[in-house]
């Protein structure tokens, strides 16, 4: 299997805070890769700088083995490689579903828009929102904005997805449709990175879990070797803790 994303020593300081400190990662072809860490560890940040949202200070981050940290890099042609979704659903309220999920395929990508509505339409009724295409985000539910906004993603074909905590701020409810088509992607073979506090998905879904603690990877491995037998003393106090809080 091919290395889709390799980090190399990647260093990111906020201010005078050392957020990711020379952190290295590498993400294989059709795994799912699943942060976890305490709020504040760097989870966030390090699929932002994945995405060029943050430049870093040090390292290098390669996508298929091209540079994309290099600072002459197209953005634009980076960004069509990879689809993110945020824990809040950043769609556009004053667009309906479809020309949610069309706007940037026609317009940073140049895809004809019929092709475009074609191709958005195939994925609405894969995952049972055709029924909602021409509707606005506000008349949908949590989850189901959600569910638009990983279709939103999938839209210009990402080699990768990374996914911020994307249930984090629905009901929990609604948290299980929206795991559902990340499971459903994993089994198609997409190659994810995901920051999530679920770590009954984790398990699920992860080919590696990776601990963060201080912008390090303290742990490393399986999710049975790092979430049900960790090694290092610091993994094993924040998963007490997510037990503790009823998140295991
Ligand atoms: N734009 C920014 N400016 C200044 N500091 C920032 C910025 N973004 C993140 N930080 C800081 O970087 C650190 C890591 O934040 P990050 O959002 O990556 O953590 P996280 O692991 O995603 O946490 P959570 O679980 O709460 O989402 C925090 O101390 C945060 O305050
Ligand atoms: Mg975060």
């Amino acid at each position: 299997m091919s290395n889709v994303l390799e980090l190399v020593n990647v260093r990111k300081s906020f201010d005078n805070e050392l957020v990711l400190n020379d952190l290295s990662l590498t993400v294989k072809e059709h795994t799912a890769t699943v942060l976890i860490g305490a709020s504040g560890s760097g989870k966030s940040t390090l699929l932002r700088c994945i995405n060029l949202l943050e430049t870093i200070d040090d390292g290098q981050i390669f996508l298929d083995g091209q540079e994309i940290s290099d600072p002459l890099i197209s953005v634009d042609e980076v960004r069509r490689k990879l689809g993110m979704v945020f824990q809040s659903f950043n769609l556009f309220p004053h667009k309906t579903v479809l020309e949610n999920i069309t706007l940037s395929p026609i317009k940073v990508h140049g895809i004809a828009p019929d092709q475009a509505r074609e191709q958005a339409m195939v994925l609405l009724k894969r995952f049972d929102l055709a029924d909602k295409a021409d509707q606005y985000p506000d008349r949908l539910s949590g989850g189901q904005q959600q569910r638009v906004a990983i279709i939103r993603s999938l839209a210009v074909n990402p080699r990768v997805l990374l996914l911020d905590e994307i249930t984090s701020a629905l009901d929990p409810v609604l948290v299980n449709e929206v795991l559902s088509i990340v499971r459903d992607l994993k089994h198609d073979g997409m190659t994810m990175v995901l920051a999530t506090h679920e770590m009954g998905f984790a398990t699920q879904v992860a080919d590696e879990v990776c601990f963060l603690e201080s912008g390090l990877i303290l742990e490393r491995g399986s999710p049975v070797q790092v979430l049900k037998n960790p090694q290092n003393a610091k993994t094993k106090d924040f998963l007490k803790r997510v037990h503790e809080a009823g998140r295991l």
